[in-house]
């Protein structure tokens, strides 16, 4: 048989006498969520207490440290700090009126966590109530192009991130004319800190179809006013495609291509320097005379960092005796494909006319080179 001794008795009755009083008093305080950086207020109120206030105490604890620690008192003569002084709380109660209302402004996420109100009375003894101290963080967002080349496996074209949020972002796509040939994953890792860091890709097959295409990423959080949207153009980047080669005015030429990004163009002469009457200037090439040093074959290269493709071109100048001294171009675009697709596209009529008009036999233009 278990026996409560006398001293154990005489504890428990006290015990309960204090807990009569404690019905009686009581200590109001609250749950504060602020968005950090903002200023939080803990309100703390004892009601109903007839007895001597002596001091009113807070306490807190947080992730960094766990264990409940004294950090300021307020006395009838004053508030002060216990370990350090921290600027930024400020003592917005009143002792006289049982009011122990504290502030912090500037809040940060290591802030969070659990803050206590004591009150000392005489002769009942402390008073408390515990005031959680909820921090909310918005996100910091990012776009980031993810670079898809041209291709016909599915590959992530654009990442959304929204991170270190607390409560954790959500975030969704607007695809507009892309919906159903793309689609979304989405991942959450919980940081240390306890905000939470939400990432999102746009995944799709990078066609021609999808460049330039507008998506929209949208992060919503309790933590932010207002959604935020990230609007991006999709890239799809492709190393230059077919060449061609214009001739724009007399004796001028201009190399075109698609590419993304745009190209970068490169006239030379195959074997010998361009002739000193040639100026080039990026795609276009133009010849201030025209003489028959000028004969010769040439070539457009056109480039950017996913690749190069080339062109040729043959030109080769009849003298003769004209008078206004313009000579006869001849030119011929060597398709780099093969002979016989060039004349497939001759007799098809796929040749620019003036090309056409222009073309003269490979057997006359090799023995004139
Ligand atoms: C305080 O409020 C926050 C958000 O409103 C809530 O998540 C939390 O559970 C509340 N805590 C308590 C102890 O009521
Ligand atoms: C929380 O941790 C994440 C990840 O380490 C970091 O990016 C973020 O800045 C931190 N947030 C705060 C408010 O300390």
């Amino acid at each position: 048989m278990h026996l409560v001794s006398p001293a154990a008795s005489v504890f428990l009755s006290v015990f309960m006498l204090i807990l009569s009083t404690v019905e009686a008093l009581k200590v109001i305080g609250g749950n504060v969520t602020v968005v950090q950086g903002g200023t939080a207020i803990f309100p703390c109120h004892l009601i109903d207490a007839p007895e001597v206030l002596n001091q009113i105490s807070w306490q807190r604890k947080t992730r960094q440290k766990p264990q409940n620690n004294n950090f300021y008192t307020i006395l009838k003569t004053g508030p002060k700090f216990v370990n350090g002084n921290d600027g930024r709380f400020k003592f917005i109660g009143d002792f006289d009126a049982n009011n122990g209302t504290l502030q912090l402004s500037g809040v940060t996420l290591v802030e969070e966590g659990n803050y206590t109100c004591i009150f000392t009375l005489f002769p009942s003894g402390i008073h408390k109530t515990e005031i959680p101290l909820n921090v909310l963080v918005p996100p910091t967002t990012i776009l980031k192009d993810d670079h898809p080349i041209l291709g016909n496996k599915e590959v992530s074209l654009v990442t959304c991130t929204a991170a270190g949020s607390k409560p954790p972002a959500e975030i969704r796509w607007q695809t507009g004319d892309l919906t159903g040939k793309v689609r979304e994953t989405i991942n959450s890792t919980l940081n240390d800190n306890g905000t939470t860091t939400t990432i999102s890709s746009l995944l799709g097959v990078p066609t021609k179809e999808l460049n330039r295409q507008l998506v929209k990423c949208v992060v919503t959080s309790a933590a932010m006013m207002i959604e935020e949207t990230l609007s991006f153009t999709i890239q799809v980047y492709f190393s230059p495609m077919e060449v061609t080669i214009l001739e724009t005015s007399e004796g001028s030429f201009k190399c075109e291509t698609e590419a993304n990004p745009s190209a970068k163009f490169n006239w030379s002469r195959i074997g010998l320097q361009l002739p000193q009457s040639a100026v080039s200037e990026g795609a276009v090439l133009r010849f201030k005379e025209i003489t028959s040093d000028l004969n010769g074959l040439y070539q457009c290269e056109a480039s950017n960092q996913h690749g190069n493709k080339h062109q040729k071109l043959q030109i080769y100048v009849v003298s003769g005796n004209c008078t206004v001294c313009w000579v006869l171009f001849s030119l011929l675009i060597i398709l780099i494909v093969s002979a016989v697709a060039a004349v497939y596209l001759y007799t098809s009529g796929r040749f620019p006319r003036r090309v056409e008009r222009e073309m003269v036999p490979t057997n006359e233009i090799g023995g004139a080179t």
